[in-house]
């Protein structure tokens, strides 16, 4: 990576430190499709522990990981309940509609949160006529919500509401990470803490290539009929690996070495919005509540111009809908990179 860059497009963009390579170097291998690849086992049941649950599965990527929950969940016609920000309805390729047959009843949340008074709501009544309300499912921290985080309250008042309708709550955690340490003060949590917030859900998706900065790697979380069916569905979709040792040891070496730090990109966040606040040409900041800044500049200035600006500037960045551009933080962008972004958005004339 060239470090005179500042590369703020995204928090997947992340390489392997020396440290993870060493990790993943040598570790002992099996054939993971007969459940024989050792680190991806210990992987599997320190999440399942972490998060309060019986078992888990090994993924290629967040988006199978919540696909393959999706497909568990619900039958063909049926109908997810989530928010209009959310990643399986916006980034998945219509995977709701093309692998389980389903559709979707969107949510008009607060930067993609919503309370259970909201799901009730939408929730189809037992009748022919209807497609069957199936599964709800929440996205913690929210991507296009500007890396909002759910409230502990709401998402237990979803729970209980869920429970009692007998529908099964998901979270897609891609940065969960984010969300949990950013909700204890910005501190890595008890593992009670982790252990309470994972029973919320009846099933989990969590990621190892953003924030946690593995090259590869998703974990599925729930019960073991969940996650016996779940392998079914991983089979199906091509997604069952061989000898993978070596990157459920770069997913170890993250939880060991890489969540300590992780609040560091929250603080970085939060001086890129400051710095953004004296920006003539923007308009307005989301709240920053972790890793991403999501800012709207002013009509006469448009995403494309300050996106070309920024890269002359040493800075990338992706427009993100509408007059908005985003910012991530993230494990290779360094305090030295944040400074040098400061300094560079204070000069900004556009
Ligand atoms: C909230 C959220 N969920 C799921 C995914 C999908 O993860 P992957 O890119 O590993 O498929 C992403 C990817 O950025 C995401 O932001």
């Amino acid at each position: 990576m060239n470090d005179q860059i500042i590369d703020l497009r995204s928090d997947t963009i992340t390489r392997p430190t020396p440290e993870m390579l060493q990790a993943m170097h040598g570790a002992k291998t099996g054939d993971d499709v007969f459940a024989e690849d050792p680190i991806t086992v210990e992987l599997q049941e320190r999440c399942a522990a972490l998060f309060g649950h019986e078992a888990a599965l090994y993924c290629p990527s967040g988006t199978m990981t919540n696909q393959i929950a999706i497909n568990v969940h619900v039958r063909p016609g049926d109908e997810v309940i989530c928010d209009r920000k959310s990643h399986i309805y916006n980034y998945e390729g219509g995977g709701i509609a093309r692998n389980s047959g389903a559709s979707v009843r969107l949510l008009e949340g607060n930067n993609g949160r919503f309370i259970w008074s909201d799901v009730e709501k939408e929730i189809n009544p037992s009748d022919s006529h209807y497609s069957r309300s199936s599964l709800v499912s929440v996205e913690d921290t929210c991507n296009r919500g500007g890396g909002s985080v759910w409230n502990m309250d709401d998402l237990r008042g979803i729970q209980a509401g869920c429970a009692r309708s007998n529908l099964p709550l998901h979270l897609d955690g891609a940065r969960v990470w984010n969300a949990v340490i950013a909700r204890n003060e910005n501190k890595v949590p008890s593992e009670e803490v982790w252990r309470n917030y994972g029973q919320t859900f009846d099933s989990i998706s969590i990621c190892f290539s953003k924030g946690l900065g593995a090259p590869v790697g998703s974990v599925l979380i729930g019960n073991r009929d969940f996650i016996a069916e779940a392998h079914r569905t991983r089979k199906v979709l091509g997604g069952g690996m061989r000898q993978i040792g070596g990157l459920a040891a770069a997913c170890m070496h993250a939880l060991d070495c890489e969540l300590p730090r992780m609040n560091q990109d929250h603080f970085h966040a939060q001086a890129l919005a400051k710095s953004l606040e004296e920006v003539n040409c923007v308009e307005s900041i989301e709240p920053v509540e972790t890793n991403i800044v999501i800012f709207s500049l002013k009509s006469n200035v448009s995403p494309d111009r300050f996106v070309k600006w920024a890269e002359k500037q040493g800075i990338s960045c992706f427009p993100f809908g509408g007059q908005k551009v985003r910012f991530v933080t993230h494990r290779d962008v360094s305090q030295e990179h944040i400074e040098r972004a400061c300094k560079i958005l204070g000069q900004a004339e556009l």
